[in-house]
């Protein structure tokens, strides 16, 4: 089986999964998965009996395009009339998002339970699992800051109370980032590590948060890639710029690593929940930020406890091949208990 064929085997890679829904009876993975057919919506089967790979009685032919979110595949229906065998020809978009998405089930990264075609309307839509408390952390453009999400603080810190883990001598705000962002770089590194999956797009406003145990939430696989191995090099810059490492923003003729790139974003994620502003901050705009991250020293402010600075310093770290890795980030000493 080729192996782009093999990734659109959605059935197989439910039956693997053995999702468990918290959330409502009606919602479950079905044994249809929606694809969009050149403006024709249907609910799809994979027939994985057949040698011929078939998205219901639309047969791939092969891929004819790729796309910054898609890729697009050429596909057939033969059907037969009054005796007469016919053959028409689709082009068939398999979503990037979902693509990739489907395959990570894990506790620290919204779950999709099901892709919806309504009848009345063009769109596709894709249902989640709710992170209930929200993003981490919202862009106030006219303070210009990063305003943190209260509920999140709150029920994070009533938690660490209740736990007798709470240390009245350290600072506050670090002891609530040192347990949402542990549990950041545990989904980086399964993302990483056992999905071969890379983000791309880590930032505060993509990190969500559910009541339920409070488990972070990664979420928002727009721009993620997969099949990331040792060997991958990348060439395109995506993401948020000032979330973005500096080797994306000027690219070498040999290209980046991929997983630098989210450990970068994950330090400045880090460093914003913690400050309000990203590291590098220009009022100038993106532009400028992205050439300060190339250009400057990371600041680190007074506030920063010694491990948080060390941490942030090394994640910060411009040349990739001396960052550290996501491993090496949960090991750190700002995670000890
Ligand atoms: N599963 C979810 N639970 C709660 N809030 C969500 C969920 N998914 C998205 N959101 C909210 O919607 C925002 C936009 O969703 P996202 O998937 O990041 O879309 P986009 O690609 O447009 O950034 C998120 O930043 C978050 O505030
Ligand atoms: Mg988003």
């Amino acid at each position: 089986m080729e192996r782009e064929e093999e990734k659109l085997n959605l059935q197989d890679m439910r039956l693997n999964q053995n999702r468990e829904l918290d959330l409502g009876k009606n919602l479950y993975w079905t044994d249809e998965v929606k694809i969009k057919i050149q403006g024709v919506r249907l609910m799809t089967q994979f027939n994985t009996q057949k040698e011929d790979k078939y998205v219901n009685e639309f047969k791939i032919l092969k891929s004819i395009g790729k796309g910054a979110y898609s890729k697009v595949k050429l596909v057939i229906r033969q059907y037969e009339e009054n005796g007469n065998q016919y053959e028409e020809s689709y082009a068939m978009k398999v979503y990037n998002e979902i693509e990739v998405w489907a395959k990570i089930n894990y506790e620290n990264v919204v779950k999709i339970y099901e892709l919806i075609d309504a009848d009345d309307h063009d769109y596709l839509y894709i249902i989640l699992e709710l992170a209930d408390l929200g993003q981490l952390a919202s862009w106030d453009f006219k303070q210009e800051l990063y305003i943190r999400n209260q509920a999140i603080y709150e029920s994070v810190l009533n938690h660490l109370k209740e736990t007798q883990v709470f240390d009245a001598s350290k600072r506050e705000v670090e002891q609530i980032a040192k347990f949402i962002f542990r549990q950041l770089a545990q989904s980086i590194y399964h993302l990483h590590e056992e999905c071969s999956i890379i983000h791309r797009d880590i930032k505060l406003d993509n990190i969500l948060l559910s009541s339920k145990d409070l488990k972070l939430k990664l979420t928002d696989f727009t721009v993620a890639r997969s099949d990331i191995a040792d060997e991958t090099r990348l060439f395109d810059s995506e993401g948020t710029p000032s979330f973005t490492a500096p080797e994306c923003h000027i690219v070498s003729q040999e290209g980046y690593r991929p997983k630098p790139t989210d450990v970068w974003s994950f330090g400045v994620s880090l460093y914003a929940y913690v400050q309000g502003i990203v590291p590098f901050y220009a009022s100038g705009g993106e532009l400028e930020m992205q050439i300060n991250s190339r250009t400057k020293e990371v600041e680190i402010p007074e506030t920063f406890s010694p491990e948080l600075s060390d941490l942030i310093l090394k994640v910060l770290e411009k040349n990739p091949m001396q960052r550290l890795t996501i491993f090496e980030v949960l090991n750190h000493e700002f995670f000890k208990l």
